[in-house]
């Protein structure tokens, strides 16, 4: 494909959503009674619907088009294929490798062209990880005092945290082996949070971090080794400590014992890392049985991923929808809406992976980018959304498509609680979609008995415009299978986006400069520091702080 045939498909969609009411829905199911067949997938064990949004045959077409025409399948291929996708950094992109079967045969190609056998190392990592797990739930592992383990506290941010911290959050029962906690803020009031519930003797510290020199990790994991060391003594606290990193030199210095390191490869994006060692709190929290079961869930959607046709391809689907609101429509945010409380963690890992892969405003080439690209990614479980933010959905100025995911049959035994449950997450989408005219107000407000020039003066308020559209994904249950199947979707819809918007969506350079000015802040701060060179809001800042410091 030429970009002459690229730019006719950019044209070609761009020309589709300027047609008039191109963003209604409502007349797409007047018009056609089987659209909700129509316009619904299944892959794996997920069930897409897709039929409230505005997509019609003539603009999924011409998405579908789009997609042949920057070459997305080929681009998947090449990530496959090992080949080093992610161009700033030179590095392959291999997160399928953490979860494939060992005879899948995946390899990192290097840019000085060495060919890395990925499957071998991936199948060690497992290996080491579930003969661990296993002797610390025996008790073969115990702690420096004779105890056995209880508690795990896994010290790591952003990808080494968020990703671990939702599947935790998804697959803990009260029957799990081990209680697994997070730290990740550099603001000890975290830790100060989780300390007490702790007792030394039996926590497990595991300082995950894929650089192992995060600036907030670093900090956090010398604060719980040093309460470690206190109760235990120093070669105590080695006993508790295990590190999940690339960076072996870096975890050797911090006092790490190297059979406590747990590695993966430069390959593993740390957004995509919670399949790795990166996700051994999940292992040791949950089960080796339910990480494993994650993995195969993963692998299950990989493989749908890899051999699906385009039009019955879920991740690419998803990112199409995505193009259609952002590139077509215009619609610059994007809420996840998980109805089942143990994704509550679920759009805070959909937050960095959708935000950090897709919020770049370069090509791959270097130039700027001539559409927009990754939306705002934000959300809440239902129905706790629904009395939060879901008033600017159903009545803001700008329609924000939202992502549902329902679970059909629940683990507990409220069957009330959850169509309770169901009927409100159900009815968002539904509202969103029909919304509520003038007729039905005034109907509603005469039956209350309210007289008609109140209604007039409250009619405005209480209308709701409706066409505003929505994805819903399906689930039987959720459980470790179908909570990796969900997570890789979301993973290969975020790889989809990249190559369609031909962006680099596995570097992250966009949090270098923070992190730099952080670096130089950090002295000022310090009692006998000295304001350096700011902007002046950020001078007048640090001066108050210190003078509220009493510095
Ligand atoms: O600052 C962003 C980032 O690099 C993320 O991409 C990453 O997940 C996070 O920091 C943590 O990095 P590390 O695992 O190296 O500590």
């Amino acid at each position: 494909m030429t970009p002459f045939d690229r730019e006719a498909a950019w044209n070609r969609v761009a020309a589709l959503a300027r047609r008039p009411g191109s963003g209604a829905i409502r007349p797409l199911f007047a018009a056609d009674p089987q659209r909700f067949q129509r316009f619904h997938r299944q892959a794996c064990d997920i069930q897409m619907d897709f039929s409230k949004t505005s997509v019609d045959d003539e603009s999924l077409a011409a998405l579908l088009e789009l997609a042949r025409a920057t070459g997305v399948m080929a681009r998947r291929d090449a990530m496959a294929a090992g080949e080093p996708i992610n161009q700033t950094e030179g590095r392959s992109v291999l997160h399928m490798a953490l979860r494939a079967s060992r005879n899948a045969g995946f390899v990192a190609r290097h840019t000085d062209g060495t060919v890395e056998d990925a499957g071998a190392a991936v199948e060690e990592t497992l290996r080491a990880m579930q003969s661990f797990v296993h002797a610390v739930h025996t008790g073969d592992i115990r702690g420096a005092t004779g105890e056995s383990f209880t508690d795990v506290i896994n010290i790591g941010i952003g990808g080494s945290d968020l990703g671990p911290f939702m599947a935790s959050r998804a697959l803990w029962t009260v029957r799990s082996p081990m209680r697994p906690l997070y730290l990740a803020n550099a603001d000890a009031h975290n830790w100060e949070a989780i300390r007490p519930r702790l007792n030394p003797q039996r926590t497990l510290m595991l300082v995950a971090s894929k650089t192992f020199t995060t600036a907030e990790t670093m900090a956090n994991a010398h604060v719980v080794r040093g309460w470690l060391e206190r109760n235990l003594g120093e070669m105590g606290a080695r006993r508790h400590m295990v590190a999940l990193s690339t960076n072996h030199e870096a975890t050797a210095a911090f006092g790490v014992p190297a059979d406590r390191v747990f590695g993966f490869r430069d390959w593993v994006g740390g957004r995509f890392s919670l399949w790795s060692a990166i996700g051994l709190s999940i292992a040791l929290g949950c089960g080796w049985e339910d990480f494993s079961d994650l993995l195969a869930g993963a692998r299950a959607m990989d493989e749908h991923f890899l051999s699906a046709p385009a039009e019955e391809n879920l991740p690419l689907l998803l990112a199409l929808i995505t193009v259609w609101h952002v590139n077509g429509l215009g619609l610059k945010a994007h809420a996840i809406l998980p109805y089942d409380h143990r994704l509550s963690r679920f759009p805070a890992h959909l937050q960095q992976l959708e935000m950090e892969s897709l919020g770049k405003r370069v090509t791959l080439g270097g130039t700027p980018v001539e559409r927009d690209t990754g939306p705002v990614i934000f959300g809440e479980p239902g129905t706790n959304a629904q009395h939060s933010f879901m008033q600017l959905l159903h009545q803001g100025t700008t329609p924000v498509p939202a992502d549902f995911v329902l679970v059909a049959n629940p683990d507990h035994p409220y069957a009330e609680n959850h169509r309770l449950l169901l009927s409100n997450g159900l009815a968002q989408a539904e509202a969103l979609l029909r919304g509520r005219t003038a007729e039905e107000v005034r109907a509603e407000m005469r039956k209350a008995g309210t007289p008609p020039d109140e209604i007039e003066r409250l009619l405005p308020h209480r209308l709701f415009p409706g066409d505003r559209p929505s994805t819903t994904l399906l689930l039987d249950r959720l459980d470790a299978y179908t909570l990796g199947q969900l997570v890789a979707l979301y993973e290969h819809k975020v790889f989809c986006l990249g190559a369609l918007w031909d962006i680099d969506a596995f570097d992250q350079w966009g949090v270098e400069l923070g992190k730099q000015l952080a670096k130089s802040i950090l002295p000022e701060l310090e009692p006998e520091g000295q304001v350096g060179e700011h902007d002046p809001s950020t001078t007048g800042l640090i001066q108050r702080i210190r003078q509220l410091q009493g510095l």
